[in-house]
Formats: C-alpha cells, structure tokens, sequence
C-alpha cells in the first residue's frame, strides 16, 4: 500500500489590509477589545476582482511549483471552502480549468473551518487505496463577502485568504499517518450561513433579516473549540501510536488566539509548539491551516522529518485533527516550470469554449 506525503504547498492572501483602527471607524468596537479577546491585529479582504477559484489557484500553482509537479499529472483537485463562488460548478472544477490539469477529477468538500482536515485526510486515502497518485487540496474563502459589516460580533473575525497542499504516492513510509473526523450536527444552529443553500431562499423578506450573512453564537462554539481541540488531538496521536513529546508543531485552525491558548493548556503543552498567525489574517476558515503551514515552512519551525498535527473545528458542527511525518518534495530528475503547463492549459481552454460554440452553431442553439 502507498503512503500518502505531503509534497509540496503554497499560499496566497489578498493586498488589502483591514486594520482594527479601520474597522473601529465602522462599527463600535477597538483595536484593544479586539486584540483582547480574540487576538487579531489585522485581516486581507479580496479585491473586487478576486474570487475563491482566483485565490486558490494561486495558491495551487505555488504549490504544484514546491511539489515540482505537473499539472497535468494531478489525478484528483479537492477545494474546501465556507464561501464557494457558486452553488455550483464546484470552486474545484473552476481551479482545475485555471491551472490546467485535464486528467483531474474535481469536487468541493464542504465541513466549514475543518475542511481542510477532511479533505487532506480523503486525499490521502485515495492515495492509498491506491486509486489515484497524486492530488492537490485547496482550502480557499473570501467569507469578507459574507459579512455583516454592522454585526461587530462577527466581522472583526474573518478574512481572505487561500492555502494548498499537494500529496503524492510513495512507497516511502511517512506522509499522512493518522487522521480523526467528527461531526455533531445538534450544534448546527450556532454557526450558519443560510441564504446560499436551498432551505432560505434569498428574496427580500429573507435578505431584510440579514440571512446572506454569517450568524454566530460565539461563546458557544468558543466552549465546544476549546474541548474539541484537545481531544481531537489526543485521538489522533492515540491512533498514530505517538506521544505528545514526539510532536515538533501543532498547526491549528486560526480562530482566536484565546482558543489555542486555552487548548494548549488543555494539552499541557506549551505555546511555542503551536503555529499562531492569527493576529495578520484573523479566522480565514479552511485556509487558515495551510496559511499557517507555508508559514512555518518558510520561517523554517517546520522541517522534512518533524512530526506534525493539524486540528480544527468549524460550522456543523465538525472537527478533526491529522497527524503527518513532514517530507517535502519527491526526488525528480528535471525542473518543472508549471507557470508553462498553466499557459497551455487556458489555451486548451479557450479551444475547447471555441470548440462547444462551433458546435452550438453547426448543430443548433435553443433560443
Ligand atoms: O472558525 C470557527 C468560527 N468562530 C470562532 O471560533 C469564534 C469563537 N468565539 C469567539 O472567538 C469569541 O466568542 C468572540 C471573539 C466572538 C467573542 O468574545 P467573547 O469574549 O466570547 O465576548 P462575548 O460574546 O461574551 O461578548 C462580551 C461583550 C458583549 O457585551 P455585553 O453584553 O457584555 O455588554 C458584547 O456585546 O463584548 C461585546 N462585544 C464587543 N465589544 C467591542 C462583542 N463584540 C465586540 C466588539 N467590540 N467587536
């Protein structure tokens, strides 16, 4: 059976910096209550012209560039994101056809801010199950779009951003070693957006009472963060045969500084073991873990052999936590320059828009 390794990651968050000077001058809050309390300084918000597949794709081919990986060798491209670009198409299909990669399959995995646990977890084992040998994860948002700019309860918390992982085959042990996945949808209630599924449908009454944006029950799902982080954690260690000691980093889900630093002690850790990166990009949902990671990779904290856990908690509600032996690239014999398989692939593209038009001609258009 192949492992399932982490071979290659990328980020990207958009230019604009929203301070919390600037967001006092909207609602009625401070840069003190707000750093206080949740330990965010500052978040990016995505320009007009900056989407989920925009975002992700960044990420991606930044990511595909680490790995030294085509692609068009991608088997399978899973986007994990709260705020996707449509219902449908899927934010996936939408990164595939940006990147290039014709062989892929592509879907969109939605578990909130522990998305990007899930999905890392269901690419591994594709990996294998031996199905598929390479795959690319995206977590990507812009939730600034979904947010209430009025309710300072909430939009002092969120920002854009996107993260990506590429996982490969090899029969090297390491890679992906454990992973937990929970839900309990009795909390569904606390943490929701629900003018873009089909329960609420967007028309005046609906949007007059605000349900186009994100509704949270704070102190609730900060309670249920708090637990769940330790003992996702402590199970997925339990699974992977690993103790506490034997972990270089904890990469968790950037929520609220309070949040890990209560885990932490909930743990019997200490913080330097966790990556906070909260205070620059606030709660960037199923981008905050791979933020996080690139992060690390290059301030070198995390290095090819460390043992690492990600853990996360979000909407559901879900949570989970994945333990990896870290490993970087797969040895390869030449230099892949994946800016030129981008190139072609939105050349194939156009021709194939080119092709469907033509046909739509020849064998004729409904009105
Ligand atoms: O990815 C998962 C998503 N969400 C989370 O992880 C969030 C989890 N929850 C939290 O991080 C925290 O609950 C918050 C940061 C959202 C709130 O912090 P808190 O310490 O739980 O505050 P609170 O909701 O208990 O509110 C305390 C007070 C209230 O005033 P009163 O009722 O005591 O007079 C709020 O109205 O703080 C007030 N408040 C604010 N004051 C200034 C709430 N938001 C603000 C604000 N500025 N932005």
């Amino acid at each position: 059976m192949p492992y399932a390794h982490i071979t290659g990651w990328g980020m990207y968050v958009p230019e604009p910096v929203l301070t919390n000077d600037d967001l006092a001058k909207i609602v009625d809050t401070s840069d003190e209550w707000i750093r206080e309390r949740t330990g965010i300084r500052e978040r990016r918000i995505a320009r007009a012209h900056e989407f989920p597949s925009t975002l992700g794709t960044k990420a991606a081919l930044q990511a595909l560039s680490v790995a030294n990986l085509r692609p068009t060798d991608l088997d399978l491209i899973i986007c994990t994101t709260s705020s996707p670009e449509y219902v449908f198409p899927a934010t996936a299909a939408l990164i595939q056809d940006q990147i290039g990669a014709p062989q892929a399959g592509a879907f969109d995995l939605m578990a909130a801010c522990s998305g990007f646990i899930y999905a890392v977890n269901m690419a591994a084992q594709a990996i294998r199950s031996g199905s598929i040998r390479n795959a690319l994860v995206v977590g990507t948002e812009t939730l600034s779009r979904f947010v209430n700019w009025q309710d300072r309860s909430t939009c002092i918390l969120f920002g854009d951003g996107a993260g990506a992982f590429v996982l490969q085959a090899s029969s090297q042990p390491g890679g992906v070693l454990s992973a937990v996945m929970h839900s309990d949808g009795s909390g569904g209630n606390l943490l929701t957006l629900p003018v873009l599924g089909g329960r609420v449908p967007a028309n005046e009454a609906t949007l007059h009472r605000g349900h186009q944006y994100i509704y949270m029950d704070g102190r609730e799902v900060f309670r249920f963060a708090t637990r769940m982080m330790v003992s996702a954690t402590e199970e997925v260690l339990r699974n992977a045969r690993l103790s506490k000691e034997e972990v270089s980093l904890i990469i968790p889900h950037q929520a609220n500084y309070r949040i890990i630093e209560t885990a932490a002690r909930g743990l019997r850790l200490p913080m330097e073991r966790f990556v906070v990166n909260v205070d620059r990009y606030g709660n960037t949902s199923t981008a905050s873990i791979p933020i996080a990671t690139v992060e690390a990779v290059q301030s070198g904290r995390l290095k090819p052999g460390d043992t690492v856990v990600f853990v996360g908690f979000g909407a559901g509600l879900t949570w989970g936590a994945l333990a990896a032996k870290w490993t970087g690239p797969l040895p390869s014999p030449r230099k892949i320059t994946v800016s030129r398989y981008r190139l072609v692939g939105r050349v194939r593209s156009l021709l194939r828009r080119l092709q469907r038009y033509l046909e739509g001609l020849i064998w004729g258009r409904k009105a």
